[in-house]
């Protein structure tokens, strides 16, 4: 296999390329899946909580690096920059399986964001031209079921995603996903700030600190724990060749350790944000955190509808979630564009519309699965269900096991600290946690889950 390493882009700078990483890592998973998962784990919530901002720190910050680490030393997409540091370490090109693992992986996870991207794009444009207006929860319930039943609707939102997102990858690293995050995030962050101190105002932020961090539980539910563990992976877009895919474009001299430590701490922080503005509006207005993947398209239009400037709110919360899928759905499409272009040296735009095909294609079965296809269970699960499942609590997990193995075990000291130049102190700790906390801590999680709670209910 030649694995052409000449002519790739670089970004323009490092602050570019944190804001690249931090834009995918802000997404739909500090939106969507963050107040749904919070939410169904009534009781739990402050465990949930938890472990994710644990599992931040001592899985997802060491594994950031170790990805960042293989995509740069790789110089590649995330195949080849397997294939090539397992080369250039003597290790079994076998280890290429990791980025093949990620960049299908990837693909599975945009068939199914994209859809629920298109629900946001859906209550955007309500929002925008006519207002969402829900009196009751019961209303607000069906409107949102209403949308669901109906799978041309969600179809077509869907495709207006799509195409924002192969529009971007089409148009190349610097010219398309630099400028795209270099316009949205600073927007997004604007947004939410805006819309953070609107909901303290409106809302009941005590009530919102206190759900989200009261440690006292009923019981811990089953699949807490590997809901909080798989969280800091999708939240952060590990294990699934989007950060080694954008790191290949890091040039040299940029330091991995400190630009890390910004990319996890600002994840996790406007994570908490997100959900501190969420549940403040949905205590404020005496709503309940339902659970289920609609929690915020039932409870916030209620809030928007009775709170003044609702409708402005409403149009600029939703267009915020936009730009955070945004930009993290052009990090899910980029890792096997980008082996596709390098590996067969076809233009980058015709890929990406060509990859973004077949991915659509699953996503609308993924539409069909909500209502004409409901019937139609894998393991008691919808595909919906299924894909999200799959990929968050299984494939994400085990290939940062497997990527944690793979530098801190087989990638060789030489390589490593070549790429890492932290002070040796900083370096140890961060090699070590690598090396012992992260592969025993994922292992963990997954015995705790599949031994004392039953697997994974
Ligand atoms: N981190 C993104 C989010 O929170 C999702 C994502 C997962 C992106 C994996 C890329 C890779 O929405």
């Amino acid at each position: 296999m030649s694995q052409s390493t000449s002519s790739r882009s670089t970004w323009s700078s490092r602050w570019a390329f944190i804001l690249v990483t931090i834009g995918s890592a802000v997404g739909l998973g500090n939106i969507w899946k963050f107040s749904y998962l919070a939410g169904a784990s009534e009781g739990s919530v402050g465990v949930f909580v938890v472990v994710y901002l644990a599992c931040v720190v001592l899985i997802g910050l060491p594994l950031l690096m170790a990805e960042i680490l293989i995509g740069r030393r790789g110089r590649s997409n995330p195949v080849a920059a397997m294939l090539n540091t397992a080369r250039e370490s003597g290790n079994s090109s076998w280890w290429a399986l990791l980025g093949w693992v990620g960049i299908f992986g990837a693909l599975m996870i945009l068939s199914f964001y994209s859809v629920v991207s298109g629900w946001m794009v859906d209550y955007f444009w309500q929002s925008l031209v006519k207002g969402v207006q829900v009196g009751t929860p019961e209303e607000a319930k069906t409107a949102f079921e209403t949308m669901m039943a109906d799978p041309l609707r969600l179809s077509f939102w869907h495709t207006i995603f799509m195409i924002l997102t192969a529009g971007v990858i089409a148009r190349g690293v610097v010219g398309g996903i630099e400028t795209a995050n270099k316009i949205m995030l600073p927007l997004l962050f604007l947004i939410l700030v805006l819309l953070t101190l609107w909901g303290a105002w409106v809302g009941d932020m005590p009530a919102a600190l206190r759900f989200m961090f009261s440690l006292k539980t009923e019981a811990i539910k089953a699949g807490v724990v590997i809901d909080g563990m798989g969280h800091a992976f999708f939240s952060l877009s590990l294990g699934m060749g989007a950060i080694m895919a954008y790191g290949s474009y890091l040039d040299r001299e940029t330091n991995i350790g400190h630009t890390c430590v910004w990319i996890a701490a600002a994840g996790a922080f406007i994570g908490l944000l997100c959900g501190a503005a969420i549940f403040s509006l949905t205590f404020g207005y005496g709503l309940e955190p339902a659970a289920g993947p609609g929690l915020i398209l039932q409870t916030l239009p209620l809030a928007f509808t009775h709170m003044p400037g609702g409708r402005v709110f409403a149009t600029l919360f939703f267009l915020l979630v936009i730009f955070a899928a945004w930009t993290s759905s052009i990090s899910l499409l980029e890792p096997f564009v980008s082996w596709l272009t390098e590996r067969f040296g076809i233009r980058r735009a015709w890929v990406a519309w060509g990859t973004a095909l077949p991915v659509w294609l699953l996503g609308v079965a993924v539409c069909l699965s909500f209502n004409d296809w409901s019937e139609f269970r894998i393991f008691d699960r919808n595909l919906f269900d299924m894909l999200d499942h799959l990929a968050t609590r299984f494939m994400m997990p085990l290939s940062g096991l497997a990527v944690a193995i793979y530098v801190g075990w087989k990638l060789g000291r030489i390589i490593v600290t070549d790429e890492i130049r932290l002070k040796q102190r900083a370096f140890s700790l961060w090699f070590n946690v690598l090396r012992f906390v992260v592969p025993v801590g994922i292992t963990l999680v997954f015995l705790y889950e599949l031994v004392l709670r039953d697997g994974f209910k």
